[in-house]
């Protein structure tokens, strides 16, 4: 057969054709026998319509995600449900190698074999003028702004009865079981988890170690004898962390999804969900998802330690500081004036930039460094600082930007030494210090919080760093090029 494409989806169309023209099949049984001869280790999304019968959608897909949105008169097929709510909340799920034919006021479910299958459907209750933008010039900036009520949010939602934090017993049950909790994500989400280990091993005393999915999926560590596997996704349609959920699953190890979207593949599968109560999040670069994965990362392993008798846990009055976080992140967002004339010095000009910091800070480095790369194009890398003069101190020249996040007791000394070793280099330094830590040459300082909540002060100023570099070269920050929301290939 004469190859007409190279692009995948095409071929699958000119496949489709060629059955219904050559071997007189039905649009149907031609999308069947091409859907069969597919190999099963790839994964795909397909909404195929025959352009004799318009009315009629022929939907399959197998690893990615796709919904069928259910309206009165109408139904839509989107890969999540936040594209169709300002439409309808009734949603239906599909299955992997299930076939769906779709018409305005019918929908069909048959597996390939032709017997129809019993579809799952739900509603969702999302506000559909959360995804408006208002009067923002982009998402990514409403998004910043929305930080400190999605802290209160998650506040409320999780404290509840007089303020007490409540959380399921089955569930924390199983998870007094593990012996060390693996936390896995992708990119953005896998900083968080970076944190999120902390918190557990601190407040809980059982071992945490966060992993990025794509690498945990196809080289699994020597695992401990009763794992807890917790994911972190915002979209909870990345195809690197269903990788190795798939595979947890076949081992039978317990699992946990914390997510932005309710019902999302991530949290159907896995045997529990948290939500982040983030509202949508639009724009490319995440943010809000962020700061509110560490959050309820908190909320969890406070209630975990609190179940176990923790001293630390007990003792941790995670409400009060998720107040003091809310006040804090608005105090920093009602700077931009200040981080806008920043980025505009040290950043829009500049070809690399170094975040440093040790420990927590050093993990908000590497999110802070993601950041700037991912919206603004200015190669960023985020650096244990304590790491710089073992090689990468060879790279600072006269101007070039680091930025020092300096908000841990044991380390802040330790950070600001390796600053004056740039700052003798020739490096522009700019300083994020605590309140407590700080001294009068700071650039920017943060109202203090607990230790293990820092990261979700010190982040805010990053963000708002990468979103004033973008919008100073004159780039879209919602859509950095080459980027998506949801990744849902490997
Ligand atoms: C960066 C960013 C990505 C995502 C990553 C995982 O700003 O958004 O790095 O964090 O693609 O996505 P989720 O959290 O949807 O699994």
């Amino acid at each position: 057969m004469l190859f007409r494409s190279e692009t995948d989806t095409e071929v699958i169309v000119q496949l489709v054709d060629y059955f219904v023209v050559n071997q007189n099949m039905t649009t149907k049984n031609a999308f069947l026998k091409v859907l069969d001869l597919i190999s099963v280790d790839s994964s795909y999304a397909f909404v195929l319509v025959d352009r004799t019968t318009p009315d009629v959608l022929y939907v399959a897909k197998y690893k990615s995600p796709l919904l069928i949105g259910l309206g009165d008169g109408f139904n839509l097929v989107a890969s999540d449900a936040i594209a169709m709510v300002k439409r309808t909340n009734n949603f239906m799920e599909i299955q992997d190698r299930e076939m769906v034919i779709v018409t305005p006021t019918d929908v069909q479910v048959t597996d390939f074999a032709g017997n129809i299958q019993k579809p799952v459907t739900f509603k969702l209750d999302i506000d559909p003028t959360a995804s408006d933008l208002g009067a923002y010039p982009f998402f990514m900036l409403k998004e910043m702004d929305e930080q400190p009520a999605v802290m209160h949010k998650i506040a409320q939602t999780y404290f509840v009865q007089d303020g007490e934090l409540i959380l399921d017993a089955k569930f924390l049950e199983t998870m007094k079981q593990a012996d060390k909790i693996y936390l896995v994500g992708a990119g953005t989400s896998y900083h968080a988890g970076l944190v999120g280990a902390k918190m557990f091993e601190q407040l809980t005393g059982i071992q945490a170690e966060a992993y990025i999915a794509s690498e945990f999926a196809y080289d699994q560590p020597i695992m401990v004898k009763k794992p807890f596997f917790i994911f972190l996704t915002q979209s909870g349609e990345t195809a690197d962390s269903r990788e190795v959920l798939v595979n947890v699953k076949k081992q039978g190890w317990p699992s946990l999804t914390i997510t932005n979207v309710a019902k999302s593949t991530l949290s159907r599968e896995a045997d529990f969900t948290m939500l982040l109560h983030a509202g949508p999040e639009i724009a490319v670069a995440s943010t809000k998802a962020y700061t509110a994965q560490i959050a309820v990362q908190a909320v969890l392993a406070k209630g975990l330690g609190e179940y176990l008798n923790n001293a630390n846990a007990q003792n941790f009055d995670l409400r009060q500081q998720l107040g003091l976080v809310a006040v804090g992140m608005q105090t920093i967002i009602d700077s931009k004036e200040q981080i806008s004339e920043l980025a505009n010095k040290y950043l829009v000009n500049s070809k690399n930039a170094f975040y440093i910091g040790r420990g927590t800070d050093w993990t908000v480095a590497l999110e802070a460094a993601l950041k700037l790369k991912e919206i603004s194009y200015v190669q960023a890398e985020g650096f244990a600082s304590g790491e710089l003069k073992h090689g990468t101190i060879a790279l600072i020249e006269d101007n070039t930007p680091v930025i020092g996040i300096i908000t841990q007791q044991r380390t802040a000394a330790l950070t600001r030494s390796n600053l004056h070793e740039v700052l003798a280099r020739g490096a522009s330094v700019i300083t994020i210090a605590l309140s407590s830590l700080a001294v009068p040459e700071d650039t920017f300082v943060l109202p203090d919080v607990d230790a293990l909540l820092t990261p979700l002060l010190s982040v805010v100023p990053a963000q708002l760093l990468a979103y004033y570099t973008s919008l100073g070269k004159g780039l879209d920050v919602d859509k950095p090029r080459n980027l998506a929301k949801s990744v849902t290939v490997q």
